[in-house]
């Protein structure tokens, strides 16, 4: 007799359903469409050759210990040289602070995993990224969600959330996933006192941080709750955790992330990573510190944001050009995507199948809201769509806006835009 496994499934799982974007991508993988779905970075920018002298240097110097068990908080080198690298955006960390995830998802899953109880509220942004909705669901998270504008999470309305005391608050302030907005220097400010004010501690999740395409960099939380709060205790206390990865700056397939954390609670969630995984592969962080070091990331860097920094422009461009003035979308500064607003009442399902038939992808805006009440009906987040602007090239790109606007303007008109033969591409 077979098993009934269904039955047998923990009662944490009810609910659980994959993500709308792991699903997306797979209609993503036909012949001839252009995906704006995925987060992917563009393959064409990945260090392959790096890669391959880094991989040969691993394994014929370090292969005892490069292929062996390792510490669970990660390969020491590789910790330091986060924290040198690091310092630049004034985050000064020692190794101790630092433990390496297997990406940051794998962070945001032990965060869950050491904060939340059944029934705990998180305060999260409104849009948000959905991979953390995901990771937290499993824990039995309940939301509250609070709006964002272009200047991201809007502050003036925190207080009465934070009064109601969520177990802590999620934030992206660097070109949001999935709006790319940025949280202000004033709003930055302003979030961490209330946070302090109101003993909510932060989880300050940041990816792109450093594909930054135009203007100044910005204090991260951690470094203003440093600053302004504690100025004495270095990163022993704090009220930020930190989070960041590899996947955007050197490659995905990496996994490799990392957490910034004061030092007990670095050893809480070394304890919690023990029975996930026993640390993070051991390989991949040697080979990681080989590419990373000399150097090499910074420079990787500078070529990443002159690549995407030209897409993003495409788009834009190609936006201006072929969508109707009744749509709106945000200029990013920096990341991966933007954020495109359509005339409230528009049928979000009908457009995404219409987009699909005309081999262009992107993701529904609702995916990224989390179920709660204000700051997120689910209307709000109809009419709504995340668009990727660094996996396709720029020729790509523009085609895929020219097809995407005949799908829109169809959908606002009700009628079918013809358009002229696609483009090669
Ligand atoms: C905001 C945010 N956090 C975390 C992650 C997960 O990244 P990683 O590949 O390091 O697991 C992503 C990936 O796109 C992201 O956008």
């Amino acid at each position: 007799m077979s098993t009934a496994w269904t039955s047998r499934y923990a009662l944490r799982t009810k609910g659980i359903t994959s993500s709308q974007i792991r699903e997306l991508l797979k209609v993503t993988q036909k012949p001839g469409m252009i995906s704006f779905g995925g987060g992917l970075p563009a393959p064409d920018v990945f260090p392959v050759a790096r890669f391959e002298e880094a991989c040969h240097k691993v394994l014929s110097e370090q292969a005892p210990s490069a292929l062996q068990y390792g510490e669970t908080e990660g390969y020491r080198p590789l910790r330091e040289l986060i924290a040198s690298n690091m310092t630049r955006y004034g985050i000064k960390a020692e190794a101790e602070n630092v433990m390496i995830t297997s990406g940051s998802q794998q962070a945001l899953d032990l965060i869950g995993k050491l904060f939340i109880n059944r029934g705990d509220r998180v305060l999260l942004e409104a849009p948000t990224y959905l991979g953390a909705l995901q990771a937290f669901n499993v824990y039995g998270a309940e939301y509250e969600s609070v709006p964002i504008d272009d200047d991201g999470l809007r502050t003036e309305l925190l207080e009465k959330p934070l009064r109601s005391g969520p177990k802590f608050m999620y934030v992206l302030p660097n070109f949001q996933n999935p709006a790319g907005t940025t949280l202000s220097e004033g709003r930055r400010h302003e979030l961490v006192l209330l946070a302090d004010r109101y003993g909510i501690p932060i989880v300050e999740d940041d990816p792109y941080g450093q594909l930054r395409y135009e203007g100044e960099h910005l204090p991260p939380l951690i470094v203003l709750d440093r600053e302004n709060l504690r100025r004495d205790h270095g990163y022993s206390i704090g009220n930020v955790i930190y989070l960041s990865t590899f996947s955007k700056t050197l490659a995905p397939g990496l996994r490799l992330g990392w957490i910034v954390a004061p030092p007990d609670v670095i050893g809480k969630l070394t304890q919690l990573k023990q029975g996930a995984d026993l640390h993070t592969s051991t390989f991949t962080q040697f080979v990681a510190y080989e590419v990373a070091r000399d150097g090499f990331l910074d420079k990787h860097v500078k070529l990443i944001r002159k690549i995407y920094g030209e897409r993003r422009d495409v788009m834009l461009q190609a936006l201006q050009e072929f969508f109707p003035p009744t749509v709106t979308w945000t200029h990013p500064k920096g990341g991966l995507f933007l954020w495109v607003t359509l005339p409230a009442g528009i049928d979000m399902q009908a457009l995404f199948k219409s987009a699909i038939k005309q081999n262009v992808a992107f993701v529904p805006g609702d995916s990224f809201y989390a179920n709660d009440g204000p700051g997120n009906d689910s209307m709000e987040g109809s009419r709504h769509m995340r668009l990727n602007f660094s996996n396709a090239a720029p020729e790509q790109i523009r085609e895929g806006i020219r097809r995407l606007a005949a799908a829109v303007k169809s959908q606002l008109t009700g009628t079918t835009v013809r358009l002229k033969l696609p483009l090669e591409v």
